[in-house]
């Protein structure tokens, strides 16, 4: 459910040279069915980190690749470490999904073979980082956003500093690469929506071409 103001936002806005901000891309309750049946196979999870802590949000992945993490760093793997088994496959409708946000934003020929699912509960946020486990950075990122409102954090190329500031509501795409590719981003702890307190969480789609 999105407020009033969100309404009036224009549904393409460039946020940063090669940062764009689709808004109210998609409607979001058939997306939402097909991470339940991922989760049934491949359940969220935190993940350990390097550094000894677990990750604050919980995740899964579909796809041919999946992001993991463990006490021996960050990779892509084919197979879910839980269950053993591959990952379960990146849905059709996912698929169109990137390909058509990423067009939208003038990156042509996007072809994704990783997919991960993150799961935001109030409170939860995501430090500064760069996506860089990929092989090569020529093609994009596209992110989609499910549920609770959150603020998504552009830092650009340092770690940290002065934030471009995204409010992303349920339905929006964020799509970057080229130039924008290796930006420092991060998301804000989530709050409570006092228009929709039923809502609890917020899942976000992120689409990659790992290798
Ligand atoms: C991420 O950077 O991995 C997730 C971004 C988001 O949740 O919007
Ligand atoms: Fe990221």
């Amino acid at each position: 459910m999105q407020d009033l103001f969100s309404e009036t936002r224009p549904h393409k806005q460039q946020i940063a040279p090669d940062i764009w901000l689709l808004s109210n891309f998609v409607d979001t309750k058939p997306l939402l069915s097909l991470v339940d049946t991922i989760t049934q196979s491949s359940p969220f999870r935190k993940m350990l980190t390097p550094n000894g802590h677990y990750t604050g949000v919980a995740a899964t992945n579909c796809g041919k690749f999946g992001w993991v993490s463990d006490k021996t760093g960050y990779r892509y793997s084919p197979i879910d470490p839980i269950n053993k088994n591959q990952w379960p496959a990146l849905p059709s409708t996912f698929e169109q999904l990137a390909k058509d946000a990423a067009k939208s934003a003038d990156f042509e020929n996007f072809c994704p073979d990783a997919c991960l699912i993150n799961r935001y509960l109030i409170g939860t946020k995501l430090g500064s980082h760069q996506d860089k486990n990929e092989v090569n950075f020529k093609q994009p990122i596209v992110s989609v956003s499910i549920g609770l409102p959150a603020i998504f954090q552009i830092f650009g190329s340092q770690r940290s500093g002065k934030a471009i500031n995204v409010q992303l509501y349920d339905g929006d795409v964020m799509v970057w690469g080229n130039s924008s590719r290796l930006i420092y981003h991060g998301v804000k702890a989530l709050t409570e929506n006092s228009l929709d307190p039923n809502q609890k969480q917020r899942i976000n789609l992120t689409f990659r071409k790992s290798h």
